[in-house]
C-alpha cells in the first residue's frame, strides 16, 4: 500500500462528525494524526470530550486530542443543541472518556504539524467551523503553502442554508474564519449542502448500520436514528443529511463526487445573509477560482462504503 495520507480532522461532534471520525479511524489509508476540537454544535468542552468518547467506541483511545477555540472570532458562539441533543452526542449511551486531552492547544498542534512534517504532507479536514484553521493561518502563515489540501464540509448555493435560508451552520458560526480559510490559497474542496443532502440516512441504511451487530455498528445506528429525526420533520425525507462524513469518503473514494473548480465567497457583512457561500458556479464573475466545489455524490457507493468501513472497528 502506498503511504497513509496524513491528516488533522478538525470537529465539533456532533453525530455526523462522530460517524466521520469512525471512517477515518476505521480507514488503513489514513493516518489520523489528532483531533482538534472546536466549539461549533456544541460548547468546546463538550466537543472535546465527546472526541474522546469516539475514539474510544473505535477501540482507538491512543488517538491524540487537542482543545482548540472556545468562541468563533468576532460573533458570539451559536450552537445547535435542538439537531445534536444536549451533548452533542444524544442517541446512545457512551460511557465517559478515560483518555486524556493533550496539553498542547490545538492551534499549537496544527501549526507544529504541518511545519514539522514534509511540504504537502498534511491534509486538513474542518468538520465545524473553521476557528481553528483561521487562528492557525493567521499566527504562523508559513503553514499555507505546506498544506497538501483543505477538505472541508460547509456551505450551500442550490440547497440554500440549513441555519439561515442563506447560510450553513459550519460558516455561519464563524464566517470570518471562513474567509480567512476560503482566501488562504491553499487546495481547497468544499462539500456543501448541495452533496450531503444527496447522502440520506435512509431506514434501510440506518439498519444496516445495525445489522453489523458490532457496539459501532449499533451505536452508529443510534446516533443517526437521534440525528435524522430533526430533519426528518423539517424537510419530509426519509433519513436526514449525513454532513460530515462525505470529507472523509472523498479522501477515501474522490470518485464518488463530482463538481467544478470555482470562486466561492463568504459574506461577513450584512446580518440578512451573514455566512453565506457566494458559490460562483456559472462563472459569472472574473473572482479568482479557489475551491473545488462538489455538487453530486454516488449515494449508493458512499454507504456502500461507509458500511464496508464500520465493520471493521469493534
Ligand atoms: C454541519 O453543521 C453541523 O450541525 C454538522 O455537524 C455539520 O458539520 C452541517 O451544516
Ligand atoms: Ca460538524
Amino acid at each position: 500500500m502506498p503511504d497513509k495520507r496524513k491528516i488533522i480532522i478538525d470537529t465539533d461532534p456532533g453525530q455526523d462528525d462522530a460517524v466521520a471520525i469512525l471512517l477515518a479511524l476505521a480507514s488503513p489509508e489514513l493516518d489520523v494524526l489528532g483531533l482538534t476540537a472546536v466549539a461549533g454544535n456544541v460548547p468546546l468542552h463538550l466537543t472535546q470530550k465527546n472526541a474522546m468518547k469516539i475514539c474510544e467506541l473505535a477501540g482507538k483511545p491512543e488517538t491524540k486530542v487537542f482543545s482548540g477555540a472556545i468562541r468563533p472570532l468576532v460573533r458570539q458562539l451559536v450552537t445547535a443543541e435542538e439537531v445534536h441533543g444536549k451533548t452533542g452526542l444524544n442517541g446512545p449511551d457512551l460511557p465517559e472518556p478515560t483518555m486524556k486531552l493533550q496539553d498542547k492547544h490545538a492551534v499549537e498542534f496544527i501549526i507544529e504539524t504541518i511545519m514539522g512534517e514534509a511540504p504537502a504532507a498534511v491534509t486538513l479536514c474542518p468538520l465545524g467551523p473553521l476557528t481553528n484553521i483561521a487562528l492557525a493561518m493567521s499566527r504562523e502563515p508559513r503553514i499555507v503553502p505546506r498544506i497538501q489540501e483543505i477538505v472541508l464540509m460547509g456551505g450551500g448555493l442550490f440547497e440554500g442554508g440549513n441555519v439561515t435560508p442563506a447560510a450553513e451552520f459550519n460558516i455561519y458560526v464563524d464566517p470570518h474564519a471562513a474567509d480567512i480559510v476560503l482566501k488562504c490559497g491553499a487546495p481547497i474542496v468544499m462539500m456543501p449542502l448541495d452533496v450531503t443532502h444527496k447522502a440520506l440516512t435512509t431506514a434501510k441504511r440506518i439498519a444496516a448500520f445495525r445489522a453489523l451487530g458490532t457496539r459501532v455498528g449499533v451505536a452508529t445506528a443510534e446516533l443517526l436514528e437521534f440525528f435524522e429525526r430533526f430533519d426528518e420533520d423539517k424537510y419530509g425525507t426519509d433519513g436526514g443529511p449525513l454532513h460530515d462524513p462525505c470529507v472523509i469518503a472523498y479522501l477515501l473514494k474522490p470518485e464518488l463526487f463530482t463538481g467544478r473548480f470555482i470562486n466561492v465567497s463568504v459574506e461577513t457583512a450584512s446580518e440578512l445573509t451573514m455566512g453565506m457561500t457566494v458559490a460562483d458556479w456559472w462563472g459569472v464573475t472574473k473572482r479568482e477560482k479557489n475551491v473545488t466545489y462538489m455538487r453530486d455524490i454516488n449515494h449508493e457507493g458512499f454507504y456502500a462504503l461507509l458500511t464496508e468501513r464500520l465493520a471493521r472497528l469493534p
